[in-house]
């Protein structure tokens, strides 16, 4: 067997995209609640286009957070679909305002706590192992009046967030993460973490807490229960050159030394000479106090965590900040590869090669915690749905994994498909961007029965899982 012995194969999700129940539970709202849904059906979104984020929540608009994919009221069924698939693993995020509703509150919010009891609990008894990222796409809207990650003090309210629900889950849950897609902050600010400035400088102090926030999570979970296993999470930007040309190929650094600044600071502890200098370069003066240094070294990542979905092209003409896919770019076109619906170059190959890149670079165990396909899909008159699309990908990209494993000896803690049920897309709001092996009965306007409805790529990835993927 390739594998580990206890590989998590699994399936993941957001709270913002999948729960629903925004106000529920006395849950205050997040910066995920006052995003408007988008309609970009490429990875080319403009203005015009692309979600628009509201002061507060406005009468009459449609905010996809706020059903979302009405997992809220649909738990027994979608963790009962989760143990008929076999999942060995479920990776989930618990929406911060649902236990601090306003981020900064003196006392936390019990039925939030409870909420998340009853998710563990049903998890546990369908042996599926919880992995949790702390903080994925939504932080509590109360924190504006401090600037959110600009102000330091939010580092504050996320360790008392962290410990919160360390203490709460210890024994139950070994597996966190700290930020998903930590690297977003240079790419999709609002949503990494409610920044809504467009400078570079705001941006890397946004990071520098963020960071700091992650390495005294680690602590704070290290010192709770010592069997916890904390990692970071980045989104898999890996980028090619545009052509032999030496040029292209110093873009591609310049590029990956902004990406990889967000990997580094997380798992060696230190900012790293490049990014230092770039620092300096461009004038941007970090807030550092003393003891940083320090809280930066003593919590470096367990394991090292990303979504995979596509790779980018960079070369000499490639501009920073890009625009784009989910506000990046993937730069140049790849003429090798094939598009998604949604125009996302689809890449198996680029998995194996993140993977032996970044486990050469840190040692860490790998885990893949989202890799999918969003595309359209339709319901037959039978009430089925064919998507053999997804599960050409999803094929495609576990022999990738495979081969790392197997070609390249990189330790693969797990896989955990995105998304386990159709859920509005982060970057456009839509749900019709399914990624799902379960379908949801929701359209781009929120309308529909909410109906679960199994696709053929749930039994075949049941399969996989059965098999330890050795049944393609
Ligand atoms: C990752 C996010 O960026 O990609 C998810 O962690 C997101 O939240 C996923 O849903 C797919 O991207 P999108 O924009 O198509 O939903």
């Amino acid at each position: 067997m390739p594998f580990r012995k206890d590989f998590l194969w699994g399936a993941a999700t957001a709270a913002s995209q999948v729960e629903g129940g925004y106000l529920e539970g006395g849950k205050g709202l997040s910066t995920a609640d006052v995003m408007l849904a988008g309609k970009s059906s490429t990875y080319l979104a403009d203005k015009g286009t692309s979600r628009q984020v509201t002061e507060t929540v406005e009468e009459g608009k449609y905010y996809p957070s706020h059903r979302a994919s009405d997992f809220f009221h649909h738990m027994e069924e979608d963790i009962g679909l989760m143990k008929e698939q076999g999942l060995k693993c479920y990776r989930f995020s618990i929406a911060w305002s649902r236990i601090f509703p306003n981020g900064d509150d003196e006392d936390v919010n019990e039925e939030g706590l409870a909420f998340y009891d009853r998710i563990i609990d049903m998890l546990r008894a369908a042996d599926i192992e919880p992995m949790i990222t702390l903080s994925h796409f939504d932080t509590p809207l109360g924190l504006q009046k401090y600037g959110s990650w600009l102000n330091r003090k939010t580092v504050f309210f996320f360790k008392r967030y962290a410990r919160t629900v360390f203490e709460r889950y210890k024994g139950r849950v070994k597996y966190w993460l700290t930020f998903n897609e930590i690297n977003a902050m240079s790419f999709q600010p609002w949503m990494a973490g409610g920044v809504s400035s467009s400078s570079e400088q705001d941006r890397m102090i946004a990071a520098y807490h963020q960071f700091l926030a992650s390495a005294l999570a680690v602590k704070e979970a290290h010192e709770i229960d010592s069997s916890m296993k904390v990692g970071m999470m980045y989104s898999g930007h890996f980028a090619y050159p545009a052509s032999p040309d030496p040029k292209d190929v110093q873009g591609v650094y310049d590029f990956m030394h902004r990406m990889l600044m967000y990997t580094d600071v997380p798992c060696r502890g230190f900012y790293p000479s490049y990014a230092r200098k770039m620092l300096e370069r461009e004038g941007i003066v970090l807030p550092v106090c003393e003891g940083d240094a320090e809280i930066l070294r003593n919590g470096t990542a367990d394991y090292f965590a990303f979504s995979y979905y596509l790779t980018h092209v960079m070369g000499k003409k490639t501009k920073w900040p890009c625009k784009g896919l989910n506000g990046i770019q993937t730069g140049y076109d790849n003429p090798y590869l094939e598009k998604s619906d949604w125009g996302w170059p689809v890449n198996p190959q680029g998995l194996r090669h993140l993977l032996t890149f970044f486990y050469e670079r840190y040692n860490l165990p790998m885990m893949i915690v989202e890799n999918g396909i969003g595309a359209r899909d339709a319901v037959d008159e039978n009430g089925k749905i064919h998507d053999p699309y997804r599960i050409d990908y999803l094929r495609k990209h576990i022999e990738e994994m495979k081969k790392a494993v197997e070609l390249d000896g990189v330790d693969v803690m797990g896989y955990t498909i995105w998304s386990f049920e159709d859920l509005p897309s982060a970057s456009t709001g839509q749900i019709s961007k399914r990624y799902g092996t379960v379908y949801v009965d929701y359209d781009d306007e929120g309308d529909g029965t909410g109906r679960r409805l199994k696709k053929d790529s749930f039994e075949w990835y049941r399969k996989v899982i059965a098999s330890d993927g050795e049944e393609l």
